[in-house]
């Protein structure tokens, strides 16, 4: 079978285009107040259809699960009627579109907290690193983290809850189905590692017991979309907010081989062979060595994502170590990624001083091939207003 970046793949009840992966991207575009999407956000997921599947970009089950400033929320009727705006601009352009659901757990400050209150996490153990909120005026403003609290045992049934209403919130937005977000240092990542939770209870301590919590919202969820509809990603030796774990390869291990079981949608990993963080450089033989294991131990579809350029991402494939591949930063700033990887043709770069915030500038107006070409001309961005 041609194992190549454009040629087609069967995903759940889905056939892809192509291989390629729009990864999830924080973008913090919402619209204020209410952290409601709309059509700007709309007109830019729809610009990337081309991708074989678009990952949306993480979105806050619950005013709790909030951890910055803009982000877009699926809890309230306006943000599921605004998402809406996104899955039907994604869909009349051929795309096909997963919701990555989030909570921040202790990445977040009582600024963005119903009542103010304290962020809740594993344990109460305060990340080191700032928040990014907003001042009393809506300006943005960078916060030093604040101690969490501990969930009592009674209230993880609740966070789970938050995950089921926001899956059938999304639902009712049209998506295509949802990716629960376990990666990067959020809440279910802080169950999963041993620096973050100290708990001593059923979800926490060994292996088993801090995966516990991730097992039961795949479970909860299969049970809202089907588990051909539900993904989920995962960060094995990532670092980024604070992040570690005492036995890596034991713990990814065990959660893989339970993942492998519940015959989901995906499995998406974020590549730690370069490092862990997406600036990194260097080859991690500990990453290897667990994106090998992972690998093993899933018959199912395995996306990676990471550091991902053509050459790589087709012998990835080539080598049968994943079946998709994940694209990030290559998408902020390149439409039509899937076209330009197709043509060998040259990648716009992106510029990290607007990933986060703002209005179109630096988010819909990178310029497709055809208009860096002057084939086509561009569309008039002052319909999204200012900037
Ligand atoms: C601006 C920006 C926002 C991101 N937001 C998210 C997010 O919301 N959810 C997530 O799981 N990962 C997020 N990531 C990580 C990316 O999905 C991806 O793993 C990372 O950029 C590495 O892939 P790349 O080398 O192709 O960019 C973000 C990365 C960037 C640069």
């Amino acid at each position: 079978m041609n194992q190549d970046l454009f040629t087609r793949y069967a995903l759940g009840p889905y056939t892809l285009k192509n291989r390629i992966v729009m990864a999830p991207l924080t973008r913090s575009r919402s619209q204020q107040p209410g952290n409601i999407p709309w059509r700007l956000n709309a007109f830019y997921y729809a610009q990337r259809a081309s991708a074989g599947l678009i990952i949306s970009e993480a979105t806050q089950v619950s005013q709790q699960g909030q951890g910055y400033a803009f982000t877009p929320g699926i809890h309230s009727r306006e943000q599921i009627e605004g998402w809406r705006l996104v899955t039907e601009a994604v869909h009349d352009a051929g795309g096909l579109f997963f919701m990555q659901l989030w909570h921040v757990g202790r990445i977040s400050h009582p600024r963005l907290q119903p009542n103010e209150g304290l962020p809740v996490a594993p344990s109460a153990i305060a990340p080191s690193g700032q928040a990014f909120v907003t001042n009393a005026h809506g300006e943005p403003e960078l916060l030093p983290f604040v101690t969490p609290r501990a969930l009592e045992t009674p209230e993880i049934e609740g966070i789970i809850q938050q995950f089921v209403q926001g899956a059938k919130n999304a639902l009712s937005a049209g998506v295509d189905g949802i990716e629960i977000h376990a990666a990067n240092g959020y809440l279910l990542d802080q169950f999963l590692n041993s620096s973050t939770n100290h708990r001593v209870d059923a979800y926490g301590g060994s292996v088993e017991n801090r995966a516990r919590l991730i097992l039961e919202v795949v479970d909860a969820l299969t049970g809202v979309c089907g588990a051909n509809r539900v993904g989920i990603r995962l960060s094995p030796l990532g670092t980024f907010n604070d992040m570690g774990d005492e036995n890596p390869e034991a713990l990814f291990d065990y959660l893989t081989k339970r993942l492998n079981e519940k015959d989901l949608a995906y499995i998406h990993v974020v590549d730690p062979t370069l490092g862990g963080h997406v600036t990194a450089e260097e080859k991690s033989p500990a990453g290897e060595r667990i994106m090998q294991q992972i690998r093993e131990n899933l018959q199912g579809t395995l996306i990676v994502c990471g550091g991902y350029g053509l050459e790589r991402a087709q012998n990835a494939l080539k080598e049968r170590q994943a079946d998709l591949v994940a694209f990030g930063r290559d998408f902020i700033s390149n439409p039509d990624l899937p076209e330009r990887l197709q043509q060998g043709a040259p990648l716009n770069p992106s510029d990290p001083s607007t990933y986060y915030g703002g209005g179109y500038e630096g988010y819909v107006d990178y310029p497709s091939l055809k208009e860096a070409r002057g084939e086509e001309g561009a569309p008039d961005y002052s319909i999204f207003g200012g900037k």
